[in-house]
């Protein structure tokens, strides 16, 4: 280990305090993603927005698997990520430019007003603009916030505390669920409690985004240095910090050589970096977590179960994947990336094609499952939203936040924070299309993903645990068997190694 490992550092209460406060925002995303499930079940929201739905489900006989088969509906859920894949690269550019911060107050903002237009609504377009706002403030928190904890957290402990903001994704999941659960009897206006409560996060999320530090990286490489030192001094709680004051600086000149990020991540040897967090993205999304995060009470109907024990089974898939997210903060820095990815591969294969195969042999078009074949297709999805919980779910976030020199971090991150709201756009589009056509093969194609994707970590996913995040170049990427083959270029003017410091 070198000098760089070492700095000093304690875990002040300062710090503990912008961790939990930035990390709402994660709670803000969270709250987001498993409130519209469980929402578009509820049979007054559909009766005011979706009429033509509401029919089809009370005549379900038709058909299981396609009773909430409907395109506008469907962009109801997903128009907020939609809105969030521009996002991103704004708020990357406000990022860079103007610090963490105010980015993340950007984000509350836009949340507040979101929430705000989504509860009241009493036109389609209202639902749809309060979804897109939310959307805004989706892009600039997850742009913002990850990459906050992980400049603030010392090296040490960089993996545990950038997990907090996956944490409270699941946190904000799960009180989603609970809230749909109890607001789904209060009738006819148990919706806009739903939706109008997002409304919390946000202000926790917003007087947290007027509390917390800069952090001593964006101030550096925004030129204050001084303040930065200060900052540093601060949130390590300890006087010297002269080495790693020194090491973000020399990472903050080579950034600030580089005028045009986003053209420096085209380079040859970006392409690692983008390669990983993009494909991170993909697979994370194709797993088929949405599937089950967005519409497990709509799922859960079509296996059988009733209004509300859909919406209970959907609060205890929350509960696992909160419980299973501790394990990976625990086990993250200790075990590695690498390993936990694989073995969710694993465990998350099996239970697919487990849930594939009961639905295929047993859910017809018509009539529901089985007792049995019902609970063992929850406990299945229990067992596939753990394996998620300690590794794709945190890791997707985690890596692409770490693996980037100074640079192009943030416009590195904001390729990663829009892919994924690309492509959980697309499973939130067309799942339930997908669950109409494909039946039960949704699940085998979810599995064949899963593969594939265990096979990517196996070969081309470098170990990133305890490697400073600033000299990730020399340390990782120009050591990787295929890897550095793409480093050519890496050191054309642009010497990010911070070995020299190391
Ligand atoms: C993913 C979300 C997902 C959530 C589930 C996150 O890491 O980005 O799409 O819904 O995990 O906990």
């Amino acid at each position: 280990m070198s000098a760089t490992e070492n700095f000093n550092s304690k875990i002040t209460i300062y710090v503990i305090v912008c961790w939990i406060l930035a990390a709402s925002g994660g709670l803000m995303f969270g709250y987001d993603i498993g409130i519209s499930g469980g929402v578009t079940a509820m049979d007054d929201f559909l009766i005011e927005f979706f009429p033509k739905v509401h029919e089809r489900k009370l005549h379900a006989k038709e058909n299981n698997y396609c009773k909430y088969d409907n395109q506008y509906l469907q962009l109801f859920t997903s128009s907020l990520y939609l809105a969030a894949i521009f996002a991103s690269f704004v708020a990357s550019k406000v990022c860079t430019k103007f610090g963490r911060k105010p980015t993340i107050l950007v984000a509350s903002s836009f949340f507040l007003a979101g929430a705000a237009l989504s509860a009241g609504a009493k036109k389609i377009w209202m639902l749809i603009v309060g979804r897109i706002l939310l959307g805004m403030g989706v892009g600039f928190g997850n742009e913002a916030v990850p990459l906050f904890l992980s400049e603030i957290a010392p090296v040490k402990y960089r993996g545990a505390v950038n997990i907090l903001f996956q944490l409270l994704v699941t946190v904000g999941i799960l009180i989603a669920n609970i809230v749909n659960y109890l607001t789904s009897m209060v009738h006819p206006y148990g919706w806009r409690i739903s939706l109008g409560l997002a409304g919390v996060p946000a202000c926790i999320l917003f007087i947290g985004s007027i509390v917390i530090t800069e952090t001593p990286t964006s101030l550096i490489e925004r030129g204050k240095d001084v303040a930065g030192k200060k900052i540093l001094k601060q949130i390590r709680g300890v006087e010297d910090v002269d080495a790693e004051f020194e090491q973000i600086k020399f990472a903050s000149d080579i950034a600030s050589q580089v005028k045009h990020p986003f053209k420096e991540l085209m380079k040859l040897s970006s392409m690692p970096q983008l390669i990983i967090s993009v494909m991170l993205q993909v697979f994370q999304q194709f797993t088929g977590i949405n599937a089950i995060m967005f519409y497990s009470p709509v799922l859960f109907q079509t296996v059988g179960f009733k209004n509300d024990a859909s919406l209970l089974s959907a609060v205890i898939t929350g509960i696992v994947n909160v419980l299973s997210t501790l394990v990976s903060i625990v086990l993250v820095d200790k075990a590695g990336r690498r390993k936990l990815l694989l073995q969710a591969c694993v465990q998350m294969f099996i239970s697919q094609v487990i849930i594939g195969a009961i639905l295929q042999s047993q859910l017809q078009t018509t009539g529901s499952l089985g007792k049995t074949s019902a609970i063992l297709v929850v406990v299945f999805v229990c067992v596939f939203v753990m394996a998620f919980a300690w590794s794709w779910g945190p890791l997707g976030w985690l890596i692409p936040s770490e693996i980037f020199p100074l640079e192009t971090r943030t416009a590195g991150f904001a390729f990663a924070v829009s892919s994924n709201m690309f492509f959980t756009f697309l499973i939130a589009q067309v799942f339930l299309s997908m669950l109409c056509h494909m039946r039960a093969g949704i699940f085998f194609f979810f599995a064949a993903w899963i593969l594939f994707m265990g096979f990517f970590a196996l070969f081309l996913l470098p170990e990133t645990k305890n490697v400073p995040i600033d000299v990730m170049l020399e340390r990782v990427w120009k050591q990787h068997r295929i890897w550095r083959r793409f480093m050519v270029d890496a050191d054309e003017g642009n010497k990010n190694s911070g070995a020299n410091v190391a």
